[in-house]
């Protein structure tokens, strides 16, 4: 083998393994995150029926949005929906489905329609997925009838999502006769630097105190 042969089959190796070595980490940090924050969502008090008039409704993979879900729940004394998907689990194969998944617009969820008729305002939650909401949340807007409804979509994320993903979110819930209020996110940081469970409550909280 020549000599720039060589060179390249070790740089192509390296490169390999840098992704390896990145993917492992992501996975590693994704699963430590999960299990803190199951720990802090066990301290809400058992659901609790709210009072009938505000929903949320959430999907949240590893309990980043899930926190944010359960606090505004607690302020806005609402009742809670968690979506169950059978894809996007936490965990390698979870994370390589949540990749592949990310751009699309319809999913497996349970329970995929909601009677929603008394409520007033429905709060709709999940990660954001390569610069979109992920998919879970828009099988459901796309499933369900908001007629009459306020609605506000929440997103956690570590960095930024793209408005045009959000504006075909809104477009949807307007499709299905909603009122789209607005968009409450929260940035967490990037890896390895990203906000803990109790600087998500406290900054969920803050942005229920913004006026809407
Ligand atoms: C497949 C995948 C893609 C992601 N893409 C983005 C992205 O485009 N922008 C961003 O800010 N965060 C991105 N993230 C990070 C998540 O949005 C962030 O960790 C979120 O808080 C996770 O919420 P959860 O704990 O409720 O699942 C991505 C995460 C995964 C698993």
């Amino acid at each position: 083998m020549m000599g720039w042969q060589k060179m390249l089959l070790w740089a192509i190796g390296l490169s390999l393994l840098a992704v390896l070595a990145a993917v492992a980490a992501i996975v590693g940090i994704d699963s430590y995150q999960y299990r803190q924050n199951q720990k802090r969502i066990e301290r809400f008090a058992p659901a609790e029926a709210g009072d009938g008039k505000t929903l949320v409704v959430f999907f949240s993979r590893s309990g980043n949005t899930e926190l944010m879900a359960r606090k505004i729940a607690q302020i806005r004394r609402a009742d809670v929906l968690p979506l169950q998907s059978s894809r996007n689990q936490i965990g390698l194969t979870g994370w390589i489905q949540a990749l592949r998944d990310a751009r699309s617009t319809d999913a497996d969820i349970t329970p995929r329609t909601v009677d929603l008729s008394g409520y007033d305002t429905v709060y709709i939650g999940s990660p954001v997925w390569l610069y979109s909401p992920a998919p879970q949340i828009y099988a459901f807007a796309r499933n369900n009838d908001f007629s009459g409804k306020n609605v506000i979509l929440f997103n956690t994320m570590n960095s930024k999502f793209e408005p045009r993903y959000i504006d075909d979110f809104k477009r949807i819930i307007e499709q299905n006769g909603g009122n789209f209020k607005k968009h409450l996110y929260f940035v967490r940081g990037r890896m390895g630097q990203q906000a803990d469970a109790e600087t998500i409550l406290q900054h969920t909280e803050q942005l229920l105190q913004e006026p809407h």
